[in-house]
């Protein structure tokens, strides 16, 4: 099979890392990609938006199934678009439709799915500057802290906890009336703000039958002992000890299940991943967020576990077997680092020279995986504010941690950051 990827983050190199193990992948594409994917196939410079570019290649390399990384096609409709296009709708898309990436792409959507199939969420309200007035009292009568989600897709950008109520006021009227994030945030979800351990579950579903793929706890924040603004994700642990049976079993029949049977009563279609962002409240699983995708640095611990052929599951998902298929994992843990740019999450340089091991000096518990990087003659540059990943498998978590800054100290760029408290809580 020859396979297009879509995406340039850390998550696709581990994504085509881990698709090429598969006796099922012939040849693969990576469109854009960074400077790892290229070892493991061929980069098309071609943006994710780009449909018709998209299609092109999909002609040009006779693709037959396309894997999208990130939300921003799948949120634009690139299943639809495959869907719709005899040329194209042989090829199998591991994502879901337009309608069901809403999940994501829309606050006020996911919340409103989720009340009406019953899945534990926090309380909440949406308002638009029809409603401002409403919003600001709704706002000063609310509990602190208090939660503002701007409803589209904003970067990751859109959420802000908000301690006081002029704090919150002040981020509302921003959002709506100051267009904060343009369209997406002409909608704001005002909600209750839930304290507890957050992690990520990862299904993967043809709208029918499901298999969990893995679980991780992401470090968010930029600081060390969870201090600073919010990153795209600084590092990740998997396996995480609280996701004891018990707790596992809750979110499969309180969240899981039903979301599921929720997209098929309502005939969303859905064939790819489902991210839940859970919060464990005493617990309880809570959702705070559904993603359409893998998460990024999830990915990077969560595929290094699994030992199912992922090439070979995306095809059951596609052919109606999914049910039957075993999935396995690593009983190791895995602990990824990621290496970021000097002043991300701010603005940060691009285009510093990366000193790297040689692949034959990586032990083989460590993987690393290019983020923001980009080839230059023989040089690998920084291209972007998340650098590497870093993973390496340990007997628990604190060892894997320990691998991951081994191999980090082997690694330089100027002005290179990572936290080196990734898992802290669980020291051993
Ligand atoms: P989201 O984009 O919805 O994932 O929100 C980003 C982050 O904000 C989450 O990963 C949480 O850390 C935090 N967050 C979002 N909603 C809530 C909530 N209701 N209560 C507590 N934290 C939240
Ligand atoms: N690491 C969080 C995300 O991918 O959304």
């Amino acid at each position: 099979m020859n396979i297009l990827l879509l995406g340039s983050g850390g998550r696709e190199h581990a994504l085509a890392w881990k698709m090429t193990q598969s006796h099922h992948c012939d040849q693969l594409y990576i469109a854009p990609g960074n400077a790892g994917t290229a070892a493991f196939g061929t980069n098309l410079a071609i943006s994710l938006t780009d449909f018709d570019a998209i299609k092109d290649a999909c002609m040009n390399y006779q693709i037959n199934m396309l894997v999208v990384g990130p939300e921003e096609p799948l949120v634009k409709g690139i299943y639809d678009f495959f869907q719709a296009d005899p040329s194209l709708n042989h090829i199998i898309v591991v994502g879901p439709s337009k309608a069901a990436a809403q999940l994501e792409g829309s606050k006020a959507f996911s919340k409103k799915f989720m009340q009406r199939h019953g899945i534990p969420t926090a309380a909440y309200a949406e308002f638009t500057a029809d409603s401002i007035e409403e919003g600001r009292i709704y706002i000063q009568e609310h509990a602190l802290p208090i939660v503002l989600k701007a409803d589209g897709l904003a970067a990751g950008k859109g959420v802000v906890i908000a301690a006081t109520t002029e704090e919150a006021l002040a981020c509302f009227d921003e959002m709506i009336l100051g267009k904060q994030f343009g369209a997406a945030s002409e909608k704001v979800v005002i909600e209750s703000f839930l304290q507890g351990i957050e992690v990520s579950v990862f299904a993967l579903t043809n709208g029918e039958a499901y298999h969990i793929i893995g679980h991780a706890k992401d470090y968010k924040r930029i600081g060390e002992g969870d201090t600073g603004l919010n990153t795209g994700g600084m590092g990740c642990v998997s396996p995480v000890p609280f996701m004891d049976a018990a707790f596992m079993q809750k979110t499969e029949e309180k969240i899981i299940r039903p979301t599921v049977e929720g997209l098929a009563k309502e005939g969303l279609e859905y064939h790819g991943f489902i991210f839940f962002g859970l919060m464990n409240m005493g617990g309880e699983p809570y959702v705070i967020e559904y993603n359409c995708r893998l998460g990024d640095p999830e990915t990077e611990v969560v595929l290094p576990r699994l030992q199912t052929d992922l090439v070979a599951l995306f095809a059951a998902m596609d052919n109606g077997t999914l049910e039957d298929a075993n999935i396995s994992f690593d009983e190791r843990s895995a602990a990824t680092i990621m290496a970021v740019s000097g002043g991300y999450p701010g603005d940060y340089a691009k285009g510093k020279p990366i000193e790297l091991p040689a692949a034959s000096e990586v032990p083989k518990d460590t993987l690393v995986f290019h983020a923001g990087t980009i080839s230059s003659g023989e040089q690998v540059l920084t291209n972007g504010g998340r650098v590497l990943a870093v993973t390496s498998y340990g007997a628990n978590i604190a060892e894997a941690v320990e691998r991951s800054k081994t191999t980090l100290q082997q690694i330089s760029f100027e002005g290179m950051y990572f936290r080196k408290d990734i898992g802290f809580e669980f020291p051993c």
